[in-house]
C-alpha cells in the first residue's frame, strides 16, 4: 500500500521553475551547469525534485486509515541543528513527511551542530531498532565507527543533505542533496554575467567571502566553486574569506570583524541567507549600501532572500532545495522493499537574481 502511495506521491512532484533574468540570462547559466543533474534523473531512478508538499496530503491520509501502529515504519533522522531558516525547511519537510499519516513511526534529534551527539544518537536508533536512519551530518569526517555499528545491525542508512568522506561506500544505502561545487560556480557564472552587463568585467574587483560551518560539506563545495571560479578571472581577488558558521550571528559578527579593517571591497559572496542577513546589518551599520555599495551573492534561496532581492539588498540568490523529505521517503520505501536505487541523488535548484524576485517570491515554499 505504502509503495502505491509513494508512486502517487512522486507524480504529484513538480519541478521548481527558473526564472528569468533581464541582466543575466539565468538559463544561460542553468541550462549548462545542471545539464548533468537532469540527465542522472533522466537516467536514473532520481525523480523530479519535490516543490510542493500539500499536495502530497491527501494520497498520504487516505493511506494512514489503512495503518496500525504494529506496521508503522520506524526511522531515526538525525539534523545538524536549527542554524538557519534553511535548515527549519528542512526539518519541517522530513516531519511532514515521516508522519504516522504516512506510514511512519520518527524518532527525530537535533544534534545542534554538534557531532559527537550525532553520533550517539546513531547509537540510539540501533538500539531501538529502527528500519532505517536518516543522517544530516555536520561534518563529512569521521562517521566510519558509526555506520559500521548501523551496518553490522542491518539498518540502512540514507545520508541526506551533506555528504560524508568514507573509503567504504557501503557504509550508507545513499545520498541525497545539493551540487554544492556546481552552487559556488553558479554563483561565480553570474556575477562575471552580471559585472558585463553592468560594462564592470573588465575592472579590478575585491571579493570578500563569508564561508560556512568549515568541514561541511556546503562550506567544502561552494568554496571550492568559488575558487575554482574566479581563478578564470584574474581581476576579482578574494580579499577576505572566513567562517560565518552559517548563522545570522556570526555572519555579521565576521563582517564587522572585517569592516574595522577595510571597506575596499565590492563584492561580497555569503554562503548562506542567514550569514548574509546578518551581514546586510553589518554593512548599513558601517555606511555601506547593500546591494548597491556592494553586489551580493548568497546562497539558500529563503523566502526573505527574495524580499531582500525586491528591497534590492541582495543581487542574486543561488538556490539550494531543502525539501528533500518526499523523495527520502521513496528511496526509504525502495530500500527496505530491496529495490535498486541510485547511489547518489541531486537535488534540483535553480539561480535567481533580483530582476525576477518580485515574480518569483509567490512561488517560495519556505
Ligand atoms: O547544508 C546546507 C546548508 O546548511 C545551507 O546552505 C545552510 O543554510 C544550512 O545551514
Amino acid at each position: 500500500m505504502l509503495k502505491k502511495v509513494s508512486l502517487i506521491l512522486l507524480s504529484l512532484i513538480l519541478l521548481s521553475g527558473c526564472g528569468s533574468s533581464e541582466d543575466v540570462s539565468q538559463s544561460d547559466i542553468i541550462g549548462t551547469k545542471y545539464q548533468s543533474i537532469r540527465e542522472q534523473r533522466k537516467n536514473g531512478t532520481s525523480s523530479q525534485t519535490p516543490q510542493t508538499q500539500s499536495a502530497q496530503a491527501p494520497a498520504a491520509a487516505e493511506n494512514a486509515k489503512t495503518e496500525t501502529k504494529e506496521n508503522l515504519i520506524k526511522i531515526g533522522f538525525c539534523q545538524v541543528g536549527a542554524e538557519s531558516g534553511w535548515r527549519n525547511a528542512h526539518t519541517n519537510s522530513m516531519k511532514d513527511m515521516f508522519t504516522k499519516e504516512n506510514g511512519y513511526q520518527l524518532d527525530f534529534v537535533d544534534a545542534n551542530g554538534d557531532q559527537a551527539k550525532q553520533i550517539e544518537a546513531i547509537k540510539t536508533f540501533i538500539k531501538n531498532k529502527v528500519q532505517a536512519i536518516v543522517l544530516a551530518p555536520v561534518v563529512e569526517t569521521g562517521w566510519d565507527d558509526a555506520l559500521k555499528e548501523a551496518k553490522s545491525a542491518n539498518i540502512p542508512v540514507v545520508i541526506v543533505d551533506r555528504m560524508i568522506k568514507t573509503n567504504d561506500d557501503s557504509l550508507y544505502a545513499c545520498w541525497v542533496g545539493s551540487n554544492f561545487k556546481a552552487e559556488g560556480e553558479n554563483s561565480i557564472d553570474w556575477l562575471v554575467k552580471y559585472m558585463d552587463s553592468k560594462g564592470k568585467g573588465s575592472d579590478n574587483h575585491n571579493v570578500v567571502m563569508l564561508q560556512g560551518t568549515m568541514g561541511a560539506s556546503a562550506e567544502i563545495g561552494r568554496t571550492e566553486g568559488v575558487h575554482e571560479g574566479l581563478s578564470k578571472h584574474p581581476n576579482y581577488k578574494i580579499v577576505f574569506e572566513k567562517s560565518g558558521n552559517f548563522t545570522k550571528e556570526e555572519g555579521k559578527q565576521v563582517m564587522e570583524e572585517y569592516l574595522k579593517t577595510s571597506k575596499d571591497f565590492d563584492i561580497l559572496i555569503s554562503q548562506n541567507d542567514d550569514m548574509t542577513f546578518g551581514a546586510i546589518e553589518a554593512l548599513k551599520e558601517a555606511g555601506l549600501n547593500p546591494g548597491t555599495d556592494v553586489t551580493i551573492i548568497s546562497f539558500d534561496g529563503v523566502k526573505d532572500a527574495f524580499q531582500a532581492m525586491i528591497n534590492g539588498e541582495i543581487n542574486a540568490d543561488i538556490e539550494c532545495n531543502p525539501l528533500q523529505g518526499p523523495f527520502v521517503s521513496e528511496l526509504i520505501q525502495k530500500i527496505l522493499a530491496k529495490e535498486n536505487i541510485e547511489k547518489i541523488q541531486y537535488m534540483y535548484e535553480s539561480v535567481y537574481d533580483a530582476s525576477v524576485a518580485q515574480q518569483e517570491i509567490g512561488n517560495r515554499v519556505y
